[in-house]
């Protein structure tokens, strides 16, 4: 795998997601019409790879996605969609035994959504994964690591990369019910949580800077080198383990709030991988997000690097 351009890697999961549109969403018991359905690529861990490839674009900095996909159409179809953003999938495995993942995606008129995840061969992930992605692992610049997949080979692959220097982000998403394997919170060095996130994580509502700086500190405790609290319309919170700050909302107009989360962490990874200072890495990263929200679909609605750039220009921070 000679290549030497730097490298982002995302290890994670591989969706496609089956996305309706109504102007609300079904109560419990409920049909309701919808306007539109879409079936698109997802995933978290696709996601990021997908969003960091776009971002990437003509930088000099290769992106790549590890994980498994079924041998069924939806995997063909997850392939095609990841290549088309120029992510390199030869670390990909795929799986004769699993379906590939989906995810059925409801969202109404405000933007709003709801998931349900059927991860299939996401579930199977495990340290062979890592270990046949190893290479990847050792030469990455920065390795995504999200929680669609067993947190047990997200721990493999976070070792594998930090023992050979690569900054390990992790995105706690979906929101872990048990929490995190003790052994993986000092195997990170840059975790991600959102509102709902932090408070599984902490306990705490990161409704006020306050609030989240007090959130920050206890997973710092525990062991992680970095946090940033994505805190919606109210912003970002960050701590780089010796100095912390605030990163004003930019002023979108949100459509769909879908791989905003992942469009984020691509952003994080591409500014980080190219060497930004933390604070500038973190204004990136909620750039990236925030344009995010203002399009369809989920690796879709990943910005190009010139989009980004203009929003920073237009909406400096103060
Ligand atoms: O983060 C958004 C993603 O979560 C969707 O693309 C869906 O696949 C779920 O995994």
């Amino acid at each position: 795998m000679p290549n030497a351009k730097p490298l982002i890697l995302s290890f994670g999961s591989i969706n496609i997601d089956l996305t309706a549109r109504a102007a609300r969403l079904p109560r419990p018991g409920e049909t309701v019409h919808g306007e539109s359905y879409a079936v698109m690529l997802g995933g978290k861990g696709s996601n990021q790879a997908a969003a960091a490839g776009r971002l990437a674009d003509g930088s000099g900095i290769q992106v790549a996605l590890a994980g498994r996909i079924g041998q069924d159409s939806f995997g063909t179809q997850a392939r095609q969609e990841l290549e088309r953003f120029g992510v390199d999938l030869a670390p990909l495995r795929e799986d004769a035994a699993q379906a590939t993942g989906i995810a059925l995606i409801g969202i109404d008129g405000s933007g709003e959504n709801c998931i349900t995840v059927v991860g299939g061969a996401n579930m199977a992930v495990d340290e062979t994964d890592v270990a046949a992605a190893s290479e990847w692992l050792e030469r990455a610049a920065v390795v995504l690591l999200q929680l669609e997949v067993p947190q047990q080979a997200v721990l493999a692959a976070a070792r594998k990369a930090r023992a050979a220097g690569a900054l390990v982000v992790l995105d706690p998403a979906p929101a872990p019910e048990h929490g995190l394997l003790d052994a993986l919170w000092q195997e990170i060095d840059i975790l991600t949580p959102n509102e709902s996130e932090t408070f599984q994580l902490t306990g705490l509502r990161p409704d006020t800077v306050e609030d989240a700086a007090k959130a920050a500190d206890l997973l710092l405790a525990k062991g992680v080198k970095a946090v940033l609290v994505k805190m919606g319309s109210r912003g970002v919170f960050w701590h780089d383990g010796t100095q912390s700050g605030h990163s004003a909302p930019f002023r979108i107009e949100p459509v769909d709030t879908v791989a905003a989360g992942d469009c984020f962490n691509a952003g994080l990874a591409f500014a980080l991988a190219q060497g930004k200072p933390f604070p500038e890495a973190v204004r990136i990263a909620s750039a990236c997000g925030a344009l995010a929200t203002t399009r369809h679909g989920a690796a879709d609605a990943a910005p190009e690097w010139e989009a980004v750039a203009a929003l920073m220009a237009a909406q400096p921070e103060a």
